[in-house]
C-alpha cells in the first residue's frame, strides 16, 4: 500500500537553533511603561546567595543583621517550604523586605515552579509590594527558554502596573535534564537573565542519578589505578560528578555575559567537602554558591574572594604590562596579553571584595 505520510515527520528532525529576536527588538521593554531592559549586568559582589525560610519569624528577625554579613539575601518560597506554609512564607518575605535596609546587599527571592499553584501569587504579590526593592527572581526547574520568555513578559506587565523603576532580573536553576540540554538558549533568553545556578538535587533526580546527596562528590564515582604485577590493592581516585554540567553551564553563561553559580551543598557538618566543591566551582568560573547554613557563609567568603597571593601576583602582571600587550617574564613565568586578561579577572574581583570588606582591602593592599 502507498504510504500517505513519510515515516519520519518533522518531529524527527534535529532541533534547529531557536529563532532569536533581532538585536534592536531584544532591548525593547515588553510592556508599555515597563523600565528599559539593562544592556550590562550591574557590577555586584555575589559570593554567596544566602537562603532564608521566610515563614519562620525567628529567622526573619535575623535578616537585618544577616544583610550586613552576606552578599545576597534570598527569601525561599519553593522546595523546603511546606505546602501549608507557602502563603505565610510569601507574606513573611514581603514583610522582611519592607522592614530591612539591604544597602548594597542583594535582595532575591526563589519563587515556586511555573506549574505550581503558588507561582502566580508569588510573582504578582511580590512585585506589587516590593517591586522597587527586589533585585532578582530565582526560577526553579527551568526546562527551556520558553520558561524565561513567560516570566519576562509577566514581569514587564507587572513592572508597568506598579511603576517599577529598574528591571527585575531573572536567575534560572539548572536542575532538569532538559534544562541542561537547553542551557545555552536559557542563558541568552532575555536581557533580564542575571545568572544560572546548578541545582544538583533536582538534577540528580531528573537524570535518575543514583545518589541521595545534595551536591558534592560520591565515593563510588571513581576510577581505579591499573593493576600491578604484585596484585596489591589498587588506588581509587574519586571524580567530580558535576564537572560536565558545571563546565557546560559556565560556558553558556560566559557566552551570554551572565554569571554562573554552584547551588546547594547539603551536608552542613562536612565543611571540608563543601569547601572543595565550592573551590572547584570558583576555579572553573563561578561567581558564588548558595549558603543554606551560617557556616557555609564563612566558607563561601573564603573561597570566592581571590587568594591574596594570587592577587599580588596578578597585580605584578598588570603593572609589568601597562597597556596589556607584549610579553614579559615574572618569576620565570611567561606573561602576555592572555595572562594579562587572566590577571585582570582576579584583580577586578579583589577590588569588588575590597570595596565591601575593609579587612580584605587591607590584606590585598588596596
Ligand atoms: C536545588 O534546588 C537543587 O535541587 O539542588
Ligand atoms: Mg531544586
Amino acid at each position: 500500500m502507498l504510504a500517505l505520510h513519510a515515516p519520519h515527520g518533522p518531529s524527527h528532525l534535529p532541533r534547529k537553533d531557536p529563532p532569536m529576536k533581532l538585536p534592536r527588538q531584544f532591548y525593547k521593554p515588553l510592556a508599555v511603561g515597563a523600565p528599559e531592559p539593562l544592556r550590562e549586568l550591574p557590577v555586584r559582589l555575589e559570593r554567596m546567595i544566602h537562603f532564608v525560610p521566610p515563614h519562620l519569624e525567628k529567622l526573619r528577625a535575623k535578616v537585618p543583621q544577616l544583610a550586613r554579613e552576606v552578599d545576597v539575601v534570598l527569601g525561599n518560597l519553593e522546595d523546603a517550604i511546606p505546602a501549608d506554609a507557602k502563603d505565610t512564607a510569601r507574606k513573611g518575605f514581603i514583610e522582611m523586605a519592607q522592614a530591612t535596609d539591604f544597602g548594597a546587599t542583594g535582595l532575591w527571592t526563589r519563587i515556586n515552579a511555573l506549574n505550581s499553584p503558588w507561582m502566580l501569587d508569588d510573582v504578582t504579590e511580590i512585585v506589587a509590594a516590593i517591586g522597587n526593592k527586589l533585585d532578582v527572581v530565582m526560577v526553579p526547574k527551568v526546562d527551556g527558554e520558553w520558561d524565561i520568555h513567560y516570566l519576562d513578559q509577566l514581569l514587564a506587565q507587572l513592572e508597568a502596573r506598579h511603576a517599577v523603576k529598574k528591571p527585575i532580573l531573572l536567575h534560572a536553576i539548572l536542575e532538569t535534564a532538559e534544562g541542561v540540554k537547553n542551557v545555552e538558549a536559557i542563558a541568552a533568553a532575555s536581557p533580564r537573565m542575571q545568572g544560572i545556578s546548578l541545582g544538583p538535587a533536582d538534577l540528580a533526580a531528573s537524570r535518575a542519578m543514583k545518589t541521595t546527596r545534595v551536591g558534592g562528590g560520591h565515593p563510588d564515582y571513581k576510577v581505579l589505578a591499573d593493576p600491578d604485577a604484585s596484585g596489591g590493592s589498587r588506588a581509587a581516585y574519586q571524580q567530580d560528578l558535576w564537572h560536565y554540567t558545571l563546565g557546560k553551564m559556565v560556558d553558556a553563561c560566559a557566552t551570554a555575559g551572565i554569571k554562573p553559580f554552584y547551588g546547594p551543598f547539603g551536608d552542613f557538618a562536612d565543611g571540608d567537602a563543601c569547601e572543595a566543591q565550592f573551590r572547584n566551582a570558583f576555579l572553573m568560573g563561578c561567581a558564588g554558591a548558595w549558603s543554606l547554613h551560617p557556616s557555609q557563609v564563612t566558607i563561601a567568603k573564603r573561597v570566592f574572594s581571590p587568594d591574596p597571593g594570587e592577587v599580588a601576583f596578578a597585580r605584578r602582571i598588570l603593572d609589568a604590562m601597562p597597556d596589556g600587550t607584549g610579553a614579559v617574564m615574572i618569576d620565570g613565568k611567561m606573561q602576555d596579553d592572555a595572562t594579562w586578561k587572566q590577571a585582570k579577572v582576579v584583580v577586578d574581583l579583589a577590588q569588588l571584595v575590597a570595596a565591601k570588606d575593609p579587612a580584605m582591602a587591607a590584606i590585598y593592599g588596596f
